[in-house]
């Protein structure tokens, strides 16, 4: 029998760009999320499914989607409430959705056997990286929504060793691409930009982030199912890091406007990790290059409008 992909939180940012870089591959996907906020339903509803198939469904209750999930399954596991401004107010919803969500998930791997489970994780749960941390490094997450995406990735390696489940943890930065939430920086950028609005830059805008373009993401993914062995765990990063006001300056620019009219100082995050430096060595020995262009992809999506 033929392989199926399996992919949870398909209507969010990543998740639904996986799925559409890569639905013509595969005979038979099926995409399991909640539809929160974060969900794009709006753009599946417009685009045909063909024979691949959209439960509405929770991931903290099993029993609404284990049935999807067997041994010819590929499992990617995106679905999480993702984003760290939230986390602060909203803590046990993270812990919730993240980490008790994930957790089911791997119970049912534990007992339906799935060939290859990509477990998507972050580099906040490293915390705030000065120095380059590879894959080895101790997760010191400093915020409820890393901790929370460090407590599935905890919960996924103890599945790996107690259980010797066939997972692959990827801890990625910040991401960035078409019909991302304008809760994210560059989309509210875009948003603030085109709509001749203003965007709530955090502190004085001195913390830096990595980006990487969402399709360089998901073909790593792509190389990972394809040449990675079973139960290792993958850093990923983009080249380009701005400091958040120098990015505000940098996407008015590229829009030809003022950037001083199109944000406003907010106070900061009650913590606020400055960076994440995160060595990148052990995913480009499988073969995978960081293709897009930062200034270029920016283009096109202020052109295009580009967000959620
Ligand atoms: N976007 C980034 O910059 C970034 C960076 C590093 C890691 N990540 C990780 O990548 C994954 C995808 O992020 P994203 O940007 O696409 O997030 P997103 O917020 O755009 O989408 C998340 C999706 O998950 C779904 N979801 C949430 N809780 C669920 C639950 N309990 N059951 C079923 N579905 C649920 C939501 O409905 C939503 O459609 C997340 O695990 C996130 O932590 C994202």
């Amino acid at each position: 029998m033929k392989n199926k992909l399996v992919i949870t939180g398909g209507l969010g940012f990543a998740g639904k760009n996986f799925y559409l870089l890569n639905r013509h591959k595969w005979k038979n996907i099926i995409i399991i999320d909640k539809n929160t906020y974060a969900s794009d339903l709006k753009y599946f509803k417009k685009i045909k499914l063909k024979n691949h198939k959209l439960v509405l469904a929770d991931i903290c209750k099993k029993h609404l989607y284990e049935k999807y999930i067997d041994k010819n399954t590929i499992l990617i596991h995106f679905a999480a409430e993702s984003h760290v401004d939230k986390s602060f107010n909203s803590s046990l919803n993270f812990t919730i959705n993240n980490t008790f969500g994930s957790h089911v998930l791997l119970e049912i791997c534990r007992k339906k056997k799935p060939k290859k489970i990509i477990f998507i994780s972050t580099d906040e749960v490293y915390g705030e990286t000065f120095k380059y941390k590879n894959e080895k490094s101790l997760l010191e997450p400093t915020n409820p929504y890393s901790a929370s995406k460090a407590g599935a990735d905890l919960l996924a390696q103890t599945y790996i060793k107690s259980f010797s489940l066939p997972i692959i943890i990827i801890r990625s930065n910040n991401l960035y691409g078409n019909r991302q939430f304008s809760e994210k920086i560059i989309p509210a950028i875009i948003k603030a930009l085109v709509s001749n609005k203003k965007v709530s830059i955090h502190g004085k805008g001195q913390t830096s982030r990595h980006f990487l373009h969402i399709n360089d993401f998901c073909n790593a993914i792509n190389i990972i199912i394809a040449k990675s062995k079973l139960r290792e765990i993958y850093n990923i990063r983009g080249r380009k890091c701005y400091k958040i006001l120098d990015l505000m300056k940098k996407m008015s620019k590229v829009a030809n406007l003022d950037y001083k009219k199109h944000f406003t100082f907010i106070k900061d995050r009650p913590f606020n990790d400055k960076v994440y430096k995160i060595s990148v060595s052990k995913l480009k020995k499988l073969g995978w290059t960081e293709n897009k262009v930062f200034d270029k992809e920016i283009y096109k999506l202020i052109r295009d409008k580009s967000f959620l």
